[in-house]
């Protein structure tokens, strides 16, 4: 009878380690299939852990919260900061414990309680147009600067990469300080907000504007594409705040699901996102700073030079969101 129980034990044991690696994950994924299938199949390939994916441009925390406790979701890729946080005050994230995902991402970049980790870090750069301005020893502050009445061009400042930036303003200002520094921007606005990143830097090649804010992987990605290159190559790329609290970083990132139906093996596979090989493909493919600090950016996004980062915690950000997009409700940014 014991020797049964023990047989019938160790069966089971057997069985679900065997179980474990003929899981399937799910991934909810707001990260394009260019950058993250690759990486995915490289993590199959090493673990035999199968990874399926299921890509939106919106609305994941919406089919979470809809789907409860019923959810296939074992892990969420975000391509921004605001979306982490967005799943995080749903509450449908839990926390990831792992010593190799605190040794492979520093604090400033993951959630104090763990509910969300970073990926990728990029610049919120300034651009300048070569021909009329030159490169440019800016801080965000000068944008308010009246020299640059007309001059600037953005996209909606409701995008959640302007609305980090703004958040970060208010973070090192207060709102206050912040406002009028918002009100300064919009009157240096050449034109309504509109378009993407990469628009912007098109605008200033047309002479539009003198000044594009915009992301730093688009600098590498329209380098790379033979209908952009020509905006690309019309600006230099800056770096703001070098003289003081650095530039403003956002991220991307990952989060455990809350009813995760394989933990341990989604565990895993955030700990292969965060390592050096799938680091180097995020730094490779997208042109986007890893946050693994003992992995280097691509040649090309070295090529731009070294640069100070702000070091507000990304967590800080959090804080100052909704505060951000109030003010920019306020100053009515984009009419
Ligand atoms: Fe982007």
């Amino acid at each position: 009878m014991r020797l049964a129980t023990s047989i019938a034990i160790l069966g089971l044991a057997w069985m679900s380690s065997m179980a474990n690696a003929a899981e399937t994950l799910t991934v909810y994924s707001y990260r394009q299939a260019f950058l993250i299938d690759p990486i995915l199949e490289d993590f199959t390939k090493q673990t035999g852990v199968k990874v399926e994916v299921v890509f939106s441009k919106n609305g994941i925390a919406e089919r979470m919260a809809r789907e409860g406790r019923l959810s296939p979701a074992d892990l969420v890729l975000t391509s921004d900061f605001s979306r982490l946080i967005e799943l995080a005050d749903k509450g449908l994230v839990a926390p990831a414990e792992s010593e190799q995902l605190a040794k492979n991402i520093p604090a400033v970049y993951r959630s104090p309680n763990n509910d969300w980790y970073a990926l990728t870090k990029r610049v919120r750069n300034v651009y300048s147009s070569k021909e009329r301005l030159g490169a440019l020893d800016i801080d965000y502050e000068d944008l308010a600067l009246p020299k640059y009445k007309g001059k600037i061009c953005t996209r909606s400042g409701k995008h959640p990469y302007n609305v980090s930036l703004v958040a970060s303003m208010i973070a090192h200002h207060g709102e206050q300080e912040a406002k009028t520094w918002l009100l300064g921007v919009k009157d240096n606005l050449a034109r309504k907000p509109q378009g993407n990143d990469r628009a912007q830097v098109k605008a200033v090649k047309e002479g539009l504007c003198d000044i594009a804010i915009g992301n730093s992987y688009y600098l590498g990605k329209m380098l790379q594409d033979p209908q952009q290159v020509s905006w690309a190559e019309a600006v230099n790329i800056n770096f703001p705040n070098q003289a003081n609290r650095g530039s403003h970083i956002n991220v991307s990132g990952m989060a455990l699901a809350k009813y995760a139906p394989h933990k341990d093996n989604a565990i895993k596979l955030m700990e292969y996102l965060s390592g050096e090989k799938a680091q180097q493909s995020y730094a490779e493919v997208n042109m986007e700073y890893p946050v693994n600090p003992v992995v280097s950016p691509s040649q090309l996004v070295a090529s731009w030079g070294d640069y100070k980062a702000d070091e507000l915690p990304i967590y800080k950000l959090a804080e100052f969101h909704q505060a951000a997009v109030k003010l920019l409700d306020e100053v009515k940014f984009d009419l």
